[in-house]
């Protein structure tokens, strides 16, 4: 009994360990040497182990702690819990020395947050060799303890101690650990691998397998140079690579670097398949796959979610945008980056934002330009752009930049807003003369935009805030049916319904209940550019359009601008999709003026993966107009006055009499525009590769076609006429 240490074990517990050892001597001629179970936290303490802090307590937890969802996968009845006093506690429980007489250390880990923060680690010479953190990536996942084990032998008969540490001092993360076994049987979980590369190029290239609609397993990949953890995220990395995502290591040229997976299946070869290369995988077919949008911005590879930081500076438009560089699916969130000088044709730039650390993401955010230099950041002759997101290791925090988003630096007072909360919307209040941060923020159990002001982007003081709204605020200032002296502010949300009303620069009071905006499907996270040259409002937002099969997923809405309109219930939002975008139009059909009767189709002729359709309408006697867009039905019902695309119906009032209506139709998504842009339906949808026409059909009686055109759109990632 003396193989554990210093613990304190309880009887059954000796027993198990009994048993344990006769298994191992029951084995055939040269059995492996007994396994020795380092800990088992079954005793009401703690033994010879020592803590700090507050996280772990005076003993043992006994599965659950107040608070948290349901423990399990521990053995027996205790284990170490770090969840005691919340996620906030911290500390330390370290064991008493012990020598590694076997060739792998086994256990159960469980809870997550920070690599490094919330672990297990065993430690040699005082230098910790090894670490663990529990599998679960986002709070609210699974408190399932799984196996996991280290390879050790490489430190056979030196001294070590094992170490838990939770020190998430930044709200959530703990961790669950249970029977710390020495062995030499190499368990038959999940291994991690590692492999060692000198960096002499650009890019890793990671090898992916895509789950099919439903996430695979994943393994959490860190990146080490010079001995510290410089990247680190979770990949459904695999032998049979569907595509590559890339990692930038340009940074560490010429370095050796160390790539760990925590886990393989047996056998995995994943970290042999890496390569190296100055360009991206399959650089030469990006923006060429065949569910590759056309007019829609996408990110040449990978996920990408909600637009961040639109902003317009330095002669360019900045699209920043919710990434996960490594996989199909949402995850390891960074901010992308890509620049147009036209909002038309997009540049994709290197990652602008990583995460700081594994579990502490760069959630959404916006931009703006510090004109006046108000943080005096400003070092050179370039606006200053600073940029505010939600590090959720963190809270609000706000970088700068002054060579046009390409490098950002972290102010030195980060987070400058510390709430539960997220996704910090600035904007430059001139009346008051002050910035704004319209944040989302949870309290109370209600959901809220909180309004907090600065003189200079760092000290933030609270002001007020609104009930009701869900994520992504925005907030901007619109003038009526163009007339700059009625002048009205919006705020909207994620699900881009929004309130018309006053806003003084602390408070926003509505003079509206709250009004609908996009009327279609998976429109979402919208967000408005910063200081348009044009002095508009533009806005783009996550059209969530899936690319199956696709190395990336996910596509931007086109650039729409909003306006006021009056209507007879008081002013209302319109979109429409930016003046600029003509310049996708490839080629033209014009079909004059004309009367369409029932039966007849005047289109014909028209061939593209991506098409635009404008029409505006006298219905005269018909009671339906109908068009298929690649298939793509775009109705509407004269009688209801109501507007269906695909499956998807809503009102839509004639203007002046008139129908009139835009359609955009793309490779996996449409987005249709009526009554003046007071009606926006976007729709993720697939049209037959095949079908690339459109036709056009009436009923009840014949229509008189005031306009009717139909653009072939070229892309937005070549120049025209290539
Ligand atoms: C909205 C959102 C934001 C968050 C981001 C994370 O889609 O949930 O609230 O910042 O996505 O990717």
């Amino acid at each position: 009994m003396d193989q554990r240490i210093g613990y304190d074990m309880t009887r059954t517990h000796s027993l198990a360990l009994a048993l344990v050892l006769l298994t191992a001597w029951a084995g055939p001629a040269d059995p492996p040497a007994a396994d020795v179970v380092l800990a088992d936290f079954e005793g009401d303490s703690y033994g010879t182990w020592t803590t700090t802090g507050t996280a772990f307590g005076d003993r043992p937890a006994a599965g659950t702690l107040p608070g948290q969802m349901p423990v399990g996968g521990f053995r027996g009845k205790g284990l170490v819990n770090t969840f005691r006093g919340g996620d906030k506690s911290t500390g330390t429980l370290t064991s008493p020395e012990f020598t590694v007489e076997r060739n792998y250390v086994s256990f159960l880990i469980g809870g997550g947050g920070y690599a490094g923060k919330t672990c297990l680690n065993l430690q040699v010479g005082g230098k910790t060799v090894r670490t663990a953190t529990g599998p679960n990536v986002n709070a609210g996942g699974s408190e399932e303890l799984a196996p996991a084990f280290w390879d050790v032998t490489e430190f056979r008969g030196k001294k070590a101690r094992l170490v838990v540490v939770d020190d998430a001092t930044g709200g959530w993360g703990h961790v669950n650990v249970d029977h710390v076994v020495l062995t030499d049987t190499r368990p038959a979980v999940p291994a991690p691998a590692r492999r060692e590369l000198k960096l002499t190029q650009h890019y890793l290239h990671l090898p992916v397998r895509t789950g099919e609609g439903k996430a695979g397993p994943t393994a959490r990949v860190a990146l080490d140079v010079d001995g510290k953890t410089v990247r680190e995220f979770d990949i459904e990395l695999s032998d049979r690579p569907e595509w590559f995502a890339h990692l930038d290591v340009s940074a560490w040229k010429g370095k050796t670097a160390t790539l760990r997976a925590d886990k393989l299946p047996p056998g995995g070869k994943a970290l042999e398949l890496v390569t190296q290369a100055d360009t991206i995988w399959d650089a030469d077919k990006v923006y060429r796959e065949p569910l590759r949008p056309l007019a829609h911005f996408t990110a040449r590879r990978g996920w990408l979610n909600d637009p961040n930081g639109l902003v317009f500076a330095g002669g360019e438009y900045h699209l920043f945008f919710q990434h996960n560089p490594y996989g199909w699916h949402w995850g390891n969130m960074h901010w992308g980056h890509a620049v147009s000088r036209d909002l038309v044709r997009w540049e994709e730039r290197p990652i602008a934002l990583y995460p700081p650390r594994h579990g502490d993401w760069a959630f959404s955010g916006s931009a703006v330009v510090d004109r006046d230099n108000t943080a005096g950041w400003k070092t050179g002759t370039n606006d200053v752009l600073v940029a505010a997101y939600t590090s959720t290791g963190r809270g609000e925090c706000v970088v700068y930049s002054n060579d046009h988003g390409r490098s950002w630096t972290e102010h030195a007072g980060n987070p400058v807003v510390k709430h539960v909360g997220r996704d910090p919307r600035l904007v430059w209040h001139a009346p008051t003369g002050q910035w704004v941060m319209a944040v989302y923020t949870e309290a109370e159990g209600k959901r809220w935009i909180a309004f907090h002001t600065s003189p200079d982007l760092k000290a933030w003081t609270y002001r007020s805030r609104i009930e009701g709204f869900f994520e992504c605020p925005d907030l901007f200032e619109l003038p009526v049916d163009g007339d700059s002296k009625t002048r009205k502010w919006v705020l909207t949300a994620a699900d881009s319904n929004y309130v018309i009303g006053t806003f003084d620069g602390r408070e926003f009071k509505s003079d509206t209940p709250r009004l609908t905006g996009s009327r279609g499907v998976g429109f979402y996270a919208a967000q408005t550019v910063s200081h348009d040259p044009k002095g508009r409002i533009v806005q783009i937002g996550w059209l969530q359009a899936p690319s199956p099969g696709a190395p990336f997923n996910q596509a931007m809405s086109l650039p729409l601008q909003l306006k006021l309109i009056g209507t007879p219930h008081g002013p209302r939002l319109t979109w429409t999709p930016v003046e600029e975008l003509a310049a996708l139009r490839e080629k033209t059909h014009r079909f004059l003026p004309r009367d369409v009767a029932p039966g007849a189709d005047p289109l014909g002729g028209i061939a593209a993966d991506a098409l635009e359709v404008e029409a505006v309408v006298d219905l005269k006697q018909a009671t339906h107009v109908e068009f298929r867009v690649r298939g793509v039905a775009v109705g509407y019902d004269v009688a209801k006055q109501e507007l269906s695309v695909g499956k998807q119906r809503v009102p839509a009032p004639l203007r002046a009499g008139k129908l009139k209506l835009r359609v955009y139709v793309d490779r996996t998504c449409a987005e249709v525009f009526a009554a003046d842009g007071l009606v926006y339906v976007p729709l993720p949808v697939i049209p037959a590769a095949a079908d690339r026409g459109a036709s056009l059909s009436v009923r009840g009686g014949a229509a008189h076609f005031e306009e009717l055109n139909v653009h072939e759109l070229g892309s937005i990632w070549e120049p025209r006429g290539r």
